[in-house]
């Protein structure tokens, strides 16, 4: 038998377009929620779990690797909205994949362990952000992830390869222990079948592992020029705790990396439940009047706060998920008057132009009218 020559990896510009995810399926607008069925549910770690949903009417669903859907619930009477990152290719349309980390304390992810079974259905509205390969260059690829947030990088190595290409892709995750790699089995199996996959994992600690092998402790330059030594003239995609970027984005700055090829997403938001930030009471902040046109509610609130944290204590139930502009959770027809928003990739110039504002980063600079 003749052994395969090494072939040098071509990058497939099919990844980087927007329409070759669109063709997978039918398009679903993070403005529409849809009925999902649970069909599997996986064990990943002691604390991770996989969900994998289907439409009731088996209806294939487009996406774009690295997007997440905004789940609805009510639970214990209250209103709750989260994201979670499809970890699922969408080469594979007809099912959706949520991979979950318990949050200690925290209501709908330990919800989601606990609770959500085989034929339980949730209201989830579609695909949103923009932390997907689309439009970026067609470079080699390295993906940095820490705990939960292999989950949009696993959805694009899934992509990548189901499209029948083998880009170079280095992929290092950080994990507590070995025990919480997640995916760790198929990361290996894929490595095995790809030429230009080559996946590492470093671990804080041991946790009870004898015989771990990799890299102990953190992701820091030395070791990243040892893993991944032309890291240089890679994109870099980076999803993780917040410390965890932080770290991450200085590692490279220090290895003298072109930050203009660095792209990250954060998971960790501030409560979504409560209030977002106190009431500023400063004195010599401007106060505005807002009015709330539906339900006739009408107070006043500082220029220095989100619209969304003001109409909450005002008692307005507006619903919200990222907190960071991120979602569209919390679209809002702003009727009149103007706010001053730093949103983060959620809501469309479209939408904007038709008077649309993401309430979490909108501060006010003139008294509004909501549609709220
Ligand atoms: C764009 C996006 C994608 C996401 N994708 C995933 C995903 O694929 N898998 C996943 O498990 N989670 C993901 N999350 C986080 C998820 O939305 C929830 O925040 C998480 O499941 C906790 O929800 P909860 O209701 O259990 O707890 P919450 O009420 O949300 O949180 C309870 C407490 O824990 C803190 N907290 C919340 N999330 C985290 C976190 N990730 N790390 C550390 N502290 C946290 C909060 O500040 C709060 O104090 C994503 C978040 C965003 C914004
Ligand atoms: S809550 Fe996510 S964009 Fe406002």
């Amino acid at each position: 038998m003749t052994a395969l020559a090494a072939v040098a990896p071509t990058p497939d510009s099919r990844f980087n377009e927007a329409r070759t995810w669109s063709a997978f399926g039918t398009a679903w607008s993070s403005a529409e929620q849809k009925t999902l069925e649970c069909c599997a549910i996986r064990v990943e770690t002691d604390d991770v779990k996989t969900f994998v949903f289907r439409c009731p009417d088996l209806v294939a669903l487009a996406f774009e690797p690295g997007q997440f859907i905004t789940l609805s619930l009510t639970l214990d009477g209250q209103p709750l909205s989260r994201c979670y990152t499809l970890s699922s290719t969408p080469t594979r349309p007809f099912s959706l994949a949520i991979t979950v980390k318990r949050v200690p304390g925290g209501p709908v992810s330990n919800w989601l362990h606990d609770h959500l079974r085989v034929g339980s259905r949730v209201r989830a509205a579609g695909p949103a952000g923009i932390f997907t390969p689309v439009g970026h260059p067609q470079r080699k690829l390295l993906y940095l992830s820490a705990g939960s947030g292999v989950t949009p990088l696993m959805a694009m190595t899934r992509a990548a390869f189901d499209l029948g290409s083998d880009p170079d892709i280095a992929f290092v995750h950080s994990a507590r222990t070995p025990k919480d790699i997640i995916f760790a089995d198929e990361l290996a199996r894929l490595q095995a079948a790809r030429q230009h996959l080559r996946v590492f994992a470093v671990c804080e600690a041991l946790g009870g592992v004898a015989d771990w092998q990799g890299p102990l402790g953190r992701l820091d330059l030395p070791l990243l020029e040892r893993l991944v030594p032309d890291f240089r003239e890679r994109e870099v995609f980076t999803c993780g705790p917040q410390g965890y970027m932080d770290a991450v984005q200085r590692t490279l700055r220090e290895g003298g990396f072109d930050l203009a090829h660095y792209h990250q997403e954060s998971f960790a938001i501030g409560s979504p439940t409560a209030p977002v930030e106190a009431a500023s009471t400063a004195v010599g902040a401007t106060l505005f009047t807002v009015t709330l046109a539906r339900s006739g509610k009408v107070f006043s609130m500082a220029g220095n706060q989100t619209v969304l944290s003001a109409a909450r204590r005002a008692g307005a139930i507006v619903p919200s998920s990222c907190g960071q502009g991120l979602c569209g959770t919390c679209k809002t027809a702003l009727l009149d008057g103007q706010v001053e928003m730093q949103h983060a990739g959620g809501i469309r110039q479209r939408e904007i132009d038709r008077g649309l504002r993401l309430l979490c980063c909108s501060k006010p600079t003139s008294d509004l009218v909501l549609d709220l």
